[in-house]
């Protein structure tokens, strides 16, 4: 299934075209993640390249020169694949492909192919395989041999049919057999959640930025003895877990798939029912890794696919990891209020995260009442994000929330309670 050759480091090299309004530095800096992906793709840059352009060309994306130009470069530094940041048609990677002589894929390949080699549920793995194929399906083009070949075996062509046709009817019939079996995981799944949420527990996902340190956070939590497996789902949904917090209260946290910028769309839509999750939990545990070029850049590609999924509402923990190495880590931790910072590695940091938590849950039981002036829309924003907000009733000066928000929040906002 994989996009990227894994039998030997394929050498690549990375186009980034900077449309406005993206400046040029934001290109760059799309490009060192880009060039991230590819390292975890198991694959190695060997040279980068940008355009800056009005508009994409309809036919190559880059101008025909810059095209041209670039064929030349992947000859000088025998470059096996060109990786596009940005997403290319069809027709654009095939028109590319004939001019450079060699495989040009874009950002959504690369991160498709890592989520496939991550996926290890069998959910997971259906679902990255339908998203691939509905990635493939239409990038099938005909190989001019097997045109006049004779197919063997039963149903394999029917005649006069080519082999492209019969490639596409494989595709989509390995499609329509994956969109059954995710429809019947998602039943199993939502059963499931039903029969957890009888039960009176409060759920926590646990969402990141890709590589922000998540599955070291659980390794460490479970060797801290306090993250253990909900043995009642751990034959059917593997990534939920029983977590202990301190105070003796337990919670069903579950794991979800690292997000990036600009997460293909084919990963949210073959995700949606594991994402379902995320919208339907108490509360989110978001890991940022405060040692990243711009952790809120990270946060905000976050968010934006959290929205996306329908899970803006649901009430977030911003947990800053790998405080070990960052330097800026306290600043971070002062400006998002709130949060706290921590290093899945060392262990530092780990129980006043645990504490916290247990703090938040608490207060989403505890509704207080505060009328916040029209003014001051951080406020509100603060609250939704923070709390969960019951009820607002416009007032003539000032807007009266109901909500459930933790000590801290209160603390901070005391002026505007009113209960
Ligand atoms: P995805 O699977 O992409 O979502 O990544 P992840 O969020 O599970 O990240 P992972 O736990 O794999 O960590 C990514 C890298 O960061 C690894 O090399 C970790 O060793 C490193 N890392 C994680 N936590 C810490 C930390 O607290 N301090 C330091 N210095 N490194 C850390």
């Amino acid at each position: 299934m994989a996009l990227i050759e894994r039998s030997f480091r394929e050498r690549i090299i990375l186009v980034g075209v900077v449309l406005p309004p993206a400046g040029e530095e934001e290109v760059e800096d799309h490009l060192d993640e880009l060039a991230l992906l590819v390292d975890t793709a198991g694959a190695d840059v060997v040279a980068r390249v940008t355009q800056r352009r009005d508009r994409p060309d309809p036919a190559t994306f880059i101008g025909k020169g810059k095209a041209e130009e670039l064929r030349e470069l992947s000859y000088e530094v025998d470059a096996d694949t060109v990786v596009f940041d940005d997403e290319l048609s069809p027709a654009q990677s095939r028109n590319l492909e004939k001019i450079l002589g060699r495989t040009a894929i874009d950002r959504t390949a690369v991160i498709l192919d890592i989520f496939a080699q991550n996926a290890h549920t069998q959910e997971g793995r259906a679902q990255v395989e339908l998203a691939m194929l509905r990635y493939r399906l239409p990038r099938l083009r005909g190989r001019g041999v097997s045109f006049s070949q004779q197919a063997g075996g039963i149903g394999t062509r029917g005649p006069g049919e080519t082999q492209l046709e019969v490639d596409r009817r494989r595709l989509l019939r390995r499609i329509t057999a994956l969109e059954a079996d995710l429809q019947r995981l998602t039943l199993t799944r939502r059963t499931q959640r039903k029969a957890r949420s009888r039960g009176h527990q409060r759920s926590v996902s646990l969402v990141g930025y890709t590589n922000a340190g998540k599955s070291t956070l659980l390794n460490q939590l479970t060797g801290a003895g306090v993250l253990v497996e909900d043995r009642l789902f751990a034959t059917l949904d593997p990534r939920v877990r029983r977590l202990d917090l301190p105070g003796g209260e337990a919670v069903l946290l579950s794991d979800t798939v690292g997000f990036v910028r600009k997460l293909p769309h084919q990963l949210v839509e073959a995700f949606r029912s594991t994402l379902e999750v995320v919208a339907e939990s108490d509360l989110l545990v978001h890991l940022v890794d405060a040692s990243a070029v711009d952790p809120d850049a990270q946060i905000a590609a976050v968010r934006s696919v959290l929205a996306e999924i329908g899970a803006a509402h649901v009430p977030e923990l911003p947990v800053f990891n790998k405080i070990d190495r960052a330097i800026g880590s306290r600043r971070l931790v002062e400006r998002h209020p709130g949060s706290v910072g921590i290093s899945a590695l060392t262990g530092e940091g780990i129980e006043e995260f645990l504490r916290t938590l247990a703090d938040r849950l608490r207060a989403l039981d505890t509704v207080v009442e505060l009328l916040v002036p029209y003014a001051r829309g951080d406020v509100l924003a603060a609250l939704h994000r923070e709390g969960e907000v019951l009820d607002e009733t416009h007032e003539d000066d000032a807007i009266r929330v109901r909500a459930c928000v933790d000590e801290a929040t209160v603390n901070r906002f005391r002026e505007y309670l009113v209960s």
